[in-house]
């Protein structure tokens, strides 16, 4: 169990701050008390939204620089108790349509972090997002830690570098630095404005709009984290010593088909209609079949598991939406 107080006063660096999972992060500090800088870089067509800061005018610190600009970041990691490292291009197809840049924020930026934190900052403490990616087209289920890495687009290929970077520099020289390996992370502030983060996004917004949602590959199976319980992982492994040089698979309560859990979320909305249909061709050669995480490491080692039903995650998201959507739009 972490000691609430863990992080009160500690200077704390989001990077992709402004974005799903880091704004949702930075909330829960700053009701810790931290001090929080939220970095993002707010490319359009990332995850980043201006409004997932709202209401915490005053309580945090907003940067607006790119993970690329190694003077930025030289500057931003000092006299920073920890950094959760957040930032990312996130979308399977952009990193095959345009393979550079992905390489430019999963690979290099990462590396160009990590030297300045060695340089300017060795005492702080790194929790890197990494992502199930990483394993590809899985042998066996549920997938654990020892599972085979062999990605299955570039986004796989430089997160796994920008994942092993943190432990190189955990083992080599000492920084401490650990990943957490997330699955489908679902919940407010997510992107619903297109599929680009993840297809519940627009999944929500169709719905919510009244339209006919696509499911795509209807039985496959998943597993899906709520945000918040991603958070929690998030300061387990910052909190703890024992998680440093480690990586942990994160997860979901429910495995579920797509079909499923399509109908579960027209269950909770009260309505909606959804088509199912193959994967199109252009996606196929980098779908990975079925997946879902075995989160029995982080469970043993942080105490970490899911909170949240895959139905309540739902009603929050659908909830959230209702109220905010034209700010995601
Ligand atoms: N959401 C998921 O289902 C999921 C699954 C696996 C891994 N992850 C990882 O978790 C992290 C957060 O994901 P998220 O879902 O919150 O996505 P997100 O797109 O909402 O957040 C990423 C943020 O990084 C910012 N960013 C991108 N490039 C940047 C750059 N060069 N400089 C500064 N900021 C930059 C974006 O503007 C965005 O706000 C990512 O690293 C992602 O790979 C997320």
């Amino acid at each position: 169990m972490m000691d609430p107080a863990t992080f009160a006063g500690k200077k704390i660096l989001i990077t992709g701050g402004l974005g799903f999972v880091g704004s949702t992060l930075g909330r829960r500090l700053v009701e810790l008390g931290a001090n929080v800088i939220l970095v993002d870089s707010l490319v359009p067509e990332y995850g980043g939204n201006p409004f997932n800061a709202a209401g915490l005018e005053g309580k945090v610190q907003v940067n607006i620089s790119d993970v690329r600009d190694e003077h930025s970041m030289r500057h931003l990691v000092q006299g920073q108790d920890y950094l959760f490292n957040l930032a990312g291009q996130t979308s399977h197809m952009d990193s095959m349509l345009d393979p550079y840049t992905d390489l430019d924020i999963n690979c290099r930026a990462q590396l160009s972090i990590l030297e300045a934190c060695r340089k300017r900052n060795p005492g702080i403490k790194i929790v890197f997002a990494s992502t199930r990616q990483l394993y590809g087209r899985p042998d066996y289920l549920p997938v654990d830690e020892k599972h085979l890495l062999r990605p299955a687009d570039v986004n796989g290929v430089n997160k796994m570098a920008g994942e092993w970077f943190h432990i190189l520099y955990n083992n080599v020289y000492g920084l401490k630095a650990c990943a957490l390996r997330l699955t489908n992370t679902i919940g407010p502030r997510m992107r619903v404005k297109d599929a680009r983060q993840t297809f519940l996004g627009i999944w929500v917004r169709l719905v919510l709009e009244g339209k006919p949602f696509e499911v795509w590959g209807g039985p496959q199976l998943r597993d899906f984290t709520y945000v918040e319980d991603a958070v929690d992982a998030f300061l387990l492994a910052a909190a703890s010593e024992q998680a440093n040089g480690q990586i942990f698979n994160l997860g979901g309560d429910q495995v579920i088909s797509l079909t499923d859990l399509a109908q579960l979320l027209v269950k909770v909305n009260g309505s909606g209609e959804f088509k199912v249909r193959d994967y199109p061709a252009d996606r196929k050669p980098i779908d990975i079949g079925d997946y879902y995480a075995d989160f029995s490491r982080i469970h043993s080692l942080l105490g970490w598991q899911p909170r949240t039903t895959l139905e309540e995650a739902l009603k929050k998201s659908l909830d959230f939406y209702r109220q905010h959507l034209p700010n995601y739009l």
